[in-house]
């Protein structure tokens, strides 16, 4: 070859992988350990065979593939070549197997053909969990951290609460990886149901962990009528937002009643029964109480049932004259 022709070939072969004419896609590919992957060219079947085929792994050969193979001893039993696109099929993939891959491909009658790519072999995620301190948490008060761990090639880490994907915010911070979540203080709204989801290129997990911050009791109110007749049953609730729920006790016009239930039930109503009826809500774990009053009257308007009574004697009396 003379040397004008040698140095513009070289200069071809140069520019060409410059431009980016490399017959494999760049990458880097993913496996799985024990998986397979294929190295695929981008080339399609020529009318005349190949003249070689040769792919390295890491700058050694893998095969070399002319009018005969030959073959690396780690890679004869789990490779599989297609000598009419130049593709390499590889399979058992273990952590050895990352690194840089390259093909030199003859065709017949034409310049040599190249490319290179890198493959990256990730172990399968496994046994995902969160931890999180065990200590009694109170909303206002306690810090928490939730650490979400698994085993295998973490890629990247997401929080979700209650199905919606979490947030930070000036209270709940993530580390750089998203490996802990930092809840400090801890509020009412951060009870919930926590998952996280860890995923590398080929799996994922996830974990799941309740978190419970007592609090309250707060919003309490009594449900009720506010005046009553005579003999009728009078039935007041009592409701405070708390974990653990609240426990309750009703006060008569400054006097314990006894009834420590949500519920405050009179029978029979009789003027005995007009004044203010207190509930407290205690909460045992915050150590916190709240109170609300519900003031209970005479009814002046007729009951009901008088009015009901007059209705069907009217329409009585008038079936009656028909
Ligand atoms: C070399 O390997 C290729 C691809 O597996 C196969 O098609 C071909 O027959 C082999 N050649 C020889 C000489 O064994
Ligand atoms: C996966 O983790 C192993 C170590 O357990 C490491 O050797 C390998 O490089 C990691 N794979 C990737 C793609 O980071
Ligand atoms: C951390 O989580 C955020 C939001 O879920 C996500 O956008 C980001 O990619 C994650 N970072 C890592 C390193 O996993
Ligand atoms: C963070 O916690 C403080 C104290 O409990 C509270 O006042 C503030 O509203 C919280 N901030 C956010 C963004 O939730
Ligand atoms: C998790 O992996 C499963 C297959 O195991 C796949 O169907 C699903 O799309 C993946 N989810 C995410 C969020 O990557
Ligand atoms: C969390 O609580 C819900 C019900 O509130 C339950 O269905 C789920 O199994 C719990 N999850 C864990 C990890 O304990
Ligand atoms: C108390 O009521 C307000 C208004 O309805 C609500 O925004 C708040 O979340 C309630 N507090 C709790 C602890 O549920
Ligand atoms: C009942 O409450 C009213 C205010 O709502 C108060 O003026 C009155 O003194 C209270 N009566 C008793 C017996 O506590
Ligand atoms: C609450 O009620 C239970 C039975 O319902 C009773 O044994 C207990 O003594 C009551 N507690 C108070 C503080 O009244
Ligand atoms: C309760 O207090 C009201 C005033 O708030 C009073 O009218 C009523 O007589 C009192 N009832 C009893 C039983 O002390
Ligand atoms: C606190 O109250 C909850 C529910 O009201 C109850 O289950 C729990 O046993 C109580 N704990 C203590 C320490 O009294």
């Amino acid at each position: 070859m003379d040397f004008t022709l040698f140095t513009a070939a070289i200069v071809f072969l140069t520019s060409g992988l410059c431009v980016g004419q490399s017959v494999l896609p760049p990458g880097p590919l993913t496996g799985a350990i024990g998986g397979r992957v294929k190295f695929t060219t981008t080339l399609s079947p020529p009318a005349k065979p190949f003249v070689s085929v040769s792919w390295t792994f890491n700058r050694v050969n893998i095969i070399t593939s002319t009018t005969v193979n030959i073959t690396n001893a780690d890679h004869k039993d789990r490779i599989s070549l297609d000598r009419t696109t130049g593709s390499l099929e590889l399979w058992n993939l273990g952590l050895r197997d990352q690194g840089e891959y390259r093909v030199s491909i003859i065709p017949d009658g034409a310049l040599e053909l190249q490319g290179a790519t890198t493959l990256d072999v990730y172990v399968l995620l496994s046994a995902a969990t969160i931890t999180s301190p065990t200590a009694t948490l109170i909303a206002g008060i306690s810090s928490t951290t939730l650490t979400c761990e698994a085993a295998g090639n973490i890629s990247s880490i997401q929080w979700i609460k209650d199905g919606l994907p979490l947030c930070p915010s000036n209270n709940i911070t993530f580390s750089v990886d998203n490996r802990t979540v930092h809840l400090s203080p801890v509020q009412h709204i951060d009870n919930g149901e926590y998952d996280c989801l860890v995923s590398n290129p080929v799996s994922n997990q996830t974990a799941s962990h309740n978190l419970t911050v007592n609090f309250g009791p707060q919003n309490i109110s009594i449900d009720g009528p506010l005046a009553a007749s005579t003999g009728y049953r009078v039935s007041l609730s009592c409701s405070a937002d708390s974990i653990p729920p609240a426990t309750f006790t009703w006060m008569f016009n400054r006097t314990e009643t006894g009834v420590n239930n949500t519920l405050y039930i009179i029978e029979r109503m009789e003027a005995l029964h007009i004044g203010n009826y207190t509930c407290t809500a205690t909460n045992n774990i915050t150590g916190l109480k709240d109170s609300v009053v519900h003031k209970l009257r005479a009814s002046s308007a007729a009951p009901i049932w008088s009015f009901a009574l007059m209705v069907t004697s009217v329409l009585a009396v008038g079936l009656l004259q028909l």
